[in-house]
C-alpha cells in the first residue's frame, strides 16, 4: 500500500495537510459519538485500517493516560488510535518532570490523575483524595460525603499508611507543586485543601510560606457534555479557587493555564502530525512543512481563537454540534469555515485536498 499522501504529491515533498480533531462537542457528547463521527473518521483511514492521512485529537480533557485514552477512543469510535493521536490538556505536564521529579506534588481531577502524572515520570504524586487521607478533619464536611474515596492512609491521628504503598509523610514534607489534571470533583474540598496548600507554603496547618507551584491542564469556562447545556469546566473552577484564595491570602494565587488555546499546544500538534505523517510516508522528513494544519473544534473562544494565535498553515473549521450553535460565523472569533457537522468538515478537506 502506498499512501495517497506520497503519490498525491509525488512532484513535491513540500505539499501536504494534517488534521487536529476536537473531542468534547465535536466527536464526543459525554461518551457518546456525535452522529457521524465514526463514518468521517473512518475515511481518514485505508481500507486496511492503517491510518491513511495524518490527524489527532486536541482536546483540552483528560483525567486517564494517554494510552488508555487511545483505546477508549478506538473503542467507541471504531478505528485503530494510537497514543501517540491523544493530545490532551495535561499532556504538556511531561516537560515538567525534571522540574519536579522527586517533589511531593498532588494531582487533582476526576479519573485518574496521580496515574497521569507517574506514566509521565513524576515520583512523588499523591492525588487529592489520598493527600487529603493524611490530615485528620481538613474536610470538616467528609462526614456527609456518601461515595468512597481512595485513600492512601488513614487519617494520621488514626493510624500509620499501610506498607505496601509508599510513604510520602504528606503531613510533614512539603507539596511542592499542585497539578489541576482534569475537571475536579469534589469542588468544596479541592478549593478548601488548595488553599490550606498555596497559603501555607505547602504545609496544611503550618506557618505561612512562598506558594508553591499550581498548574492548570486548561483553562475552558465551559464545554459541551451529555447534558443539553454546556457544564462547567476547568477554567470556571480556577475563578472559583482564586476568587477565594484572593480573599483570604495575603498575596494574589500564581498560576500557569496549559491547554487550548496557546500557540504553543499546536506548534506540538504540528510536530506530532509531522511524526504520523512520516510514519504514513517516509518519504517526509520533518523540515517538510505543512501546506495546511486543519483544526476542526466547536469552541470559539478556545479552539478557533487558538488556532488564529497559532497562524498559518493553520486553518479553523467551526461545527455547529458543541458550544456554537449559531447560523452564521461565530462574530468575536470567526472560524475560516463553518460547518454543521464533523463529517462535513472531513468532506471539505478531502475534496479541497484531494
Ligand atoms: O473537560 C473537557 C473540556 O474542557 C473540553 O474538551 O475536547 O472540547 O477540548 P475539548
Ligand atoms: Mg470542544
Amino acid at each position: 500500500f502506498c499512501c495517497y499522501i506520497c503519490t498525491g504529491i509525488a512532484s513535491s515533498f513540500s505539499s501536504s495537510f494534517g488534521i487536529a480533531l476536537d473531542i468534547d462537542g465535536v466527536v464526543l457528547r459525554g461518551s457518546t459519538p456525535i452522529d457521524g463521527s465514526s463514518q468521517a473518521l473512518r475515511r481518514l483511514y485505508a481500507s486496511d485500517g492503517t491510518l491513511r492521512f495524518p490527524f489527532l485529537f486536541l482536546t483540552n480533557g483528560g483525567g486517564t493516560p494517554e494510552s488508555k485514552r487511545a483505546s477508549e477512543l478506538s473503542r467507541l469510535l471504531e478505528v485503530d488510535i494510537s497514543p501517540l493521536q491523544v493530545v490532551q490538556g495535561h499532556s504538556p505536564f511531561k516537560g515538567l518532570v525534571s522540574r519536579f521529579e522527586n517533589d511531593l506534588i498532588v494531582a487533582i481531577g476526576k479519573g485518574e490523575p496521580a496515574e497521569v502524572m507517574s506514566e509521565y515520570g513524576f515520583k512523588k504524586v499523591l492525588s487529592m483524595d489520598e493527600y487529603v487521607s493524611y490530615f485528620g478533619d481538613i474536610d470538616p464536611l467528609s462526614q456527609y460525603k456518601t461515595w468512597e474515596v481512595k485513600q492512601i492512609s488513614k487519617s494520621i491521628t488514626n493510624s500509620k499508611p499501610p506498607d505496601s504503598v509508599p510513604r510520602y509523610n504528606a503531613h510533614r514534607s512539603r507539596v511542592q507543586a499542585a497539578f489541576i489534571v482534569s475537571d475536579p470533583v469534589d469542588w468544596g474540598r479541592d478549593i478548601q485543601v488548595l488553599c490550606d496548600i498555596l497559603g501555607s507554603g505547602g504545609l496544611p496547618g503550618e506557618e505561612n510560606g512562598a506558594q508553591p507551584s499550581l498548574f492548570f491542564a486548561a483553562d475552558d469556562l465551559e464545554y459541551p457534555a451529555a447534558f443539553c447545556r454546556e457544564r462547567l469546566g476547568m477554567g470556571a473552577f480556577r475563578l472559583a479557587l482564586e476568587c477565594i484564595f484572593n480573599r483570604i491570602s495575603r498575596n494574589p494565587l500564581q498560576y500557569t493555564s496549559f491547554g487550548k488555546p496557546n500557540p504553543f499546544v499546536f506548534k506540538n500538534a504540528e510536530a506530532i502530525l509531522k511524526q504520523l505523517r512520516s510514519r504514513i510516508c517516509s518519504n517526509f522528513q520533518n523540515e517538510n512543512a505543512f501546506t495546511t494544519l486543519y483544526m476542526i473544534g466547536d469552541n470559539p473562544s478556545v479552539d478557533i481563537i487558538g488556532t488564529e494565535k497559532a497562524g498559518r498553515p493553520w486553518f479553523s473549521i467551526l461545527t455547529r454540534t458543541g458550544l456554537f450553535r449559531g447560523e452564521g460565523n461565530h462574530s468575536q472569533f470567526p472560524a475560516d469555515l463553518v460547518v454543521d457537522t464533523v463529517e462535513e468538515a472531513i468532506d471539505y478537506i478531502l475534496r479541497r485536498e484531494g
